[in-house]
């Protein structure tokens, strides 16, 4: 076993296997035993935690939805007495009520454990420094990553989001080797070393774990040439527990080992509710093994991807998350994704990562403007009606979609502390730019 892994991560599929069903099992007993709501939900459904015996049994238990969450708003869905919760989070939307998460002092410790197990995933070392750009507060980014990171024996820098020129600044004098952010924030904090005049590519950090919402791997190109670092990827929710549900490795960087001890992932056609076979793409769907204080039971995630096999751990592993069922725009009849879109104006060397897309509707038609940023010394240059053009020809091309593209000066495109808003939709129908503001 590789030095620094735990024991489960590159244990064979058999013993996860036995441990998963051992866990499920528990799972299901607790929360039809403490949370009214799954206790009716497997009622209505005419099943009862003793039809579990084996893995395959879980395709008999009811969905999760994140109306079931909104519906028990805020602590119906907790499944031990109050005082026992240590730590509450939240996650706001753009509609409605927040997503509250609870946990007792057991959850944030294994929670802690499987950050420093991310952190170690991603090359991170004890002894070294992080700095954690997440926002701390209700948001489960800051906390979260700040237990792991002093679990593993690493100094945390709790700087939080905002204050970019502090950011750069902090970075120069506290000579971190990793960073913890957005990769939206990170491509802000980048222009901001640029615009100081300094060498992004001359700082300490050699790491940068990103996550928090859907990045490409254009994306990823772009960050690693801009500061000399290696990029992973690092997912998680608040329903299911917040960052550090699944980590990508940084010897194979090929999609994202999902902590499998932990969690019980399913991807399901979002259509039907069919369980898709490993490899097809569809919605992710999460059950908790061991959370105490707010269990969750085949709760639909709503993001796109589908799942692999294990590579540098057992684990399996879930592609990068491009899109959200949610996020998917229709557009004249044509399916789209901002990631779509996002990797098409990263082809180009003359236009930054900071873009907007902008939906709106004249009579029966509907009209997409994808903003996007020069980059300064393009941009003075001038001469980008061209570089317009031909990024609307690749859209056209590839995607299948007349747009237009509007490059605009730098610093143009508001810029996001945390989550990034990339969709602003104004063809009279709600916006579509997900339910996670920035934190
Ligand atoms: O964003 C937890 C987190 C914090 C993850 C810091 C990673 C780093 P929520 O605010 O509840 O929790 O938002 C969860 O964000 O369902 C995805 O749609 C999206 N998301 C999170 N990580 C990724 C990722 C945190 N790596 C929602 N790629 C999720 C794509 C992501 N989308």
């Amino acid at each position: 076993m590789p030095a620094g892994l735990d024991a489960i991560e590159t244990a064979s599929r058999d013993e996860i296997a036995a441990l998963q069903c051992e866990r499920f099992a528990w799972t299901l007993r607790h929360a039809y035993e403490n949370v009214p709501h799954y206790r009716a939900a497997f009622d209505k459904a005419g099943v009862h935690p003793a039809d579990f015996r084996d893995l395959p049994d879980i395709a008999k238990f009811p969905f999760t939805a994140k109306r079931d969450l909104r519906e028990n708003y805020p602590f119906g869905l907790f499944a031990v007495p109050q005082a026992k919760v240590a730590r509450i989070h939240a996650s706001s939307g753009t509609t409605g009520k927040p997503v509250v998460a609870g946990y007792t002092q057991a959850d944030l410790d294994v929670w802690a454990g499987l950050m420093a197990r991310s952190i170690y995933a991603a090359g991170g070392r004890p002894g070294m420094k992080v700095h954690n750009a997440y926002g701390y507060g209700l948001f489960t980014g800051g906390l979260g990553v700040h237990y792991g990171v002093e679990r593993l024996g690493c100094t945390v820098i709790p700087v939080s989001g905002g204050q970019t020129e502090r950011q750069v600044q902090l970075i120069r004098d506290f000579a971190p080797e990793i960073i913890t952010v957005t990769p939206s924030y990170l491509l802000a904090i980048l222009d901001e070393f640029r615009a100081r005049g300094l060498d992004p590519r001359a700082t300490s950090l050699r790491i940068a774990i990103l996550g928090a919402e859907p990045w490409t791997n254009a994306m990823r190109a772009e960050i690693e040439a801009g500061f000399g670092l290696d990029a992973v990827d690092i997912y998680g929710l608040s329903e299911v527990m917040g960052p550090g549900v699944a980590q990508e490795c940084v010897e194979t960087k090929d999609g994202l080992h999902i902590w499998e001890d932990h969690f019980f992932p399913e991807v399901i056609d979002p259509d039907t509710g069919a369980v898709l076979p490993e490899g097809e793409r569809g919605e992710l769907v999460f059950t908790s093994l061991t959370k105490q204080a707010m269990p969750v039971i085949r709760y639909r995630t709503r993001d796109l991807t589908r799942l692999l096999p294990g590579t540098a751990r057992t684990m399996r592993r879930m592609e990068k998350v491009t899109g959200r069922s949610d996020d998917m725009l229709i557009v004249r009849g044509v399916n789209l994704f901002p990631s779509q879109i996002e990797e098409q104006l990263l082809a180009s060397e003359r236009v930054t990562g900071h873009y907007q897309i902008r939906l709106t509707r004249e009579g029966r038609l509907d009209d997409v403007a994808v903003h996007v940023e020069a980059r300064p010394e393009h941009f003075a240059a001038g001469g980008l009606e061209a570089e317009a053009e031909a990024i609307v020809g690749r859209i056209k091309g590839i995607i299948g979609l007349t747009v237009r593209v509007v490059i605009e000066p730098p610093g143009a495109i508001e810029r996001s502390m945390g989550k990034a808003r990339r969709v602003i939709d104004r063809r009279g129908i709600q916006s579509i730019s997900g339910d996670h503001p920035a934190p």
